[in-house]
């Protein structure tokens, strides 16, 4: 397998200038102003096989757009090394260009008075594609989303789902083989969201396409990647299975139960943290260690008529995460 992407120990500072409050601080500030330096990305090293679908997440601020912006070429790297299908993206190169795009679900790349097939247009030719191969792409993606009947719509009068829609059409119809997708789905609804994935998930199949994939949405994350990179304060905290994150992380197990009788809520304290107790339904949370013997003993002395084992959503298990790493 081919390496798609290199982040070797990258590094990048923002630099800011603070300015100060009230009418006296902030006259002193443009005087002389105070900079302050920010580590947006700290000592990122990670590597991604052609044809690999990654989730990348962090909290706010953990430097996930900002890695995703130096690895299209918008930001020049403080330090370290980066290379997309073997270009340094600094140097936007035509045929790095051609092979690459960034989406960002925040953000319009389309123009906003016209419609969404001017936009294309302008792609056909910056991308250079043959009017052979656009129209072939083209028809491919509209009718994989569904929006044939919107081309002609100024976008400033699409939904925010047949926007994005039409922002994914700008993006691959010049059929880049790496895509940066930014919190794609957010603001979607539940039927778009859907969509939106089963795409992603196609695109990467059908073009053997090396995807990094930011959201802050799970099922995101559980639908479409098995592999997960996980970066806080501009750091790697994990990178690996998505069921392995459960597995470090996670020191508990959920154990499930329906009751067939009423029962005193303060000998449950015995097998574990009660998380829910509402009759019939019965939740407690167990470490990882004991759980088959508190299953057992669950089973053996109480009115139990329905018991599973389960894994902590993974929701939990990621702020599990995120608080463990703070001051990492
Ligand atoms: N252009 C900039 N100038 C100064 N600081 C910046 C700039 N862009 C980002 N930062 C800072 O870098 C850090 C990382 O920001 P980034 O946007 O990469 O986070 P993120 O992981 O994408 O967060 P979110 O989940 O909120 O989108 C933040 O502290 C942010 O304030
Ligand atoms: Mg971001």
């Amino acid at each position: 397998m081919k390496k798609a992407i290199v982040v070797s120990h990258l590094i990048k500072n923002f630099e800011i200038l603070e300015k100060g409050t009230g009418f006296k601080n902030s006259f002193a500030s443009l005087l002389h102003p105070k900079k302050r330096i920010i580590t947006a990305v700290n000592d990122l090293s990670f590597t991604i096989q052609e044809g690999e679908l990654v989730g990348f997440i962090g909290p706010n601020g953990a430097g996930k757009t900002t890695t995703l912006k130096t690895l299209s070429g918008l930001l020049y790297p403080t330090s370290g090394f980066v290379s997309v299908m073997d270009f340094n993206p600094w140097e936007k190169s035509p045929d790095f260009l051609k092979q690459i795009s960034l989406v960002m679900g925040q953000k319009n790349q389309l123009w906003w008075d016209l419609p969404a097939m001017e936009s294309f247009e302008l792609n056909k030719e910056i991308y250079e594609i043959s009017n052979k191969e656009f129209e072939k792409n083209l028809n491919e993606l509209v009718s994989l989303l569904g929006v044939s009947q919107f081309l002609q719509t100024q976008v400033r009068k699409l939904s925010l789902g047949q926007r994005m829609k039409m922002e994914l059409i700008a993006a691959l119809i010049y059929k880049p083989k790496v895509l940066f997708l930014d919190e794609p789905t957010i603001g979607l609804d539940l039927i778009a969201q859907q969509n939106l994935r089963d795409f992603i998930y196609q695109y990467n199949k059908k073009y053997n396409a090396t995807i990094i994939l930011t959201s802050h949405n799970m099922k995101d994350l559980i639908d479409l990647t098995r592999r997960v990179i996980v970066i806080n304060d501009g750091r790697l905290i994990f990178d690996g299975a998505l069921e392995d994150l459960t597995l470090k992380f996670a020191q508990d197990k959920l154990i499930k139960a329906k009751l067939s009788d009423e029962i005193d809520i303060k000998r449950l304290e015995e097998i574990g943290m009660v998380k829910k107790f509402e009759y019939p339904e019965l939740i407690i949370s167990v470490p990882r260690s004991t759980v088959a013997i508190a299953a057992s003993e669950l089973l053996q002395n109480y009115p139990i008529s329905d018991l599973t084992i389960e894994e902590l959503p993974i929701e939990e298990v990621i702020s599990t995460v995120f608080k463990q790493s703070k001051g990492f």
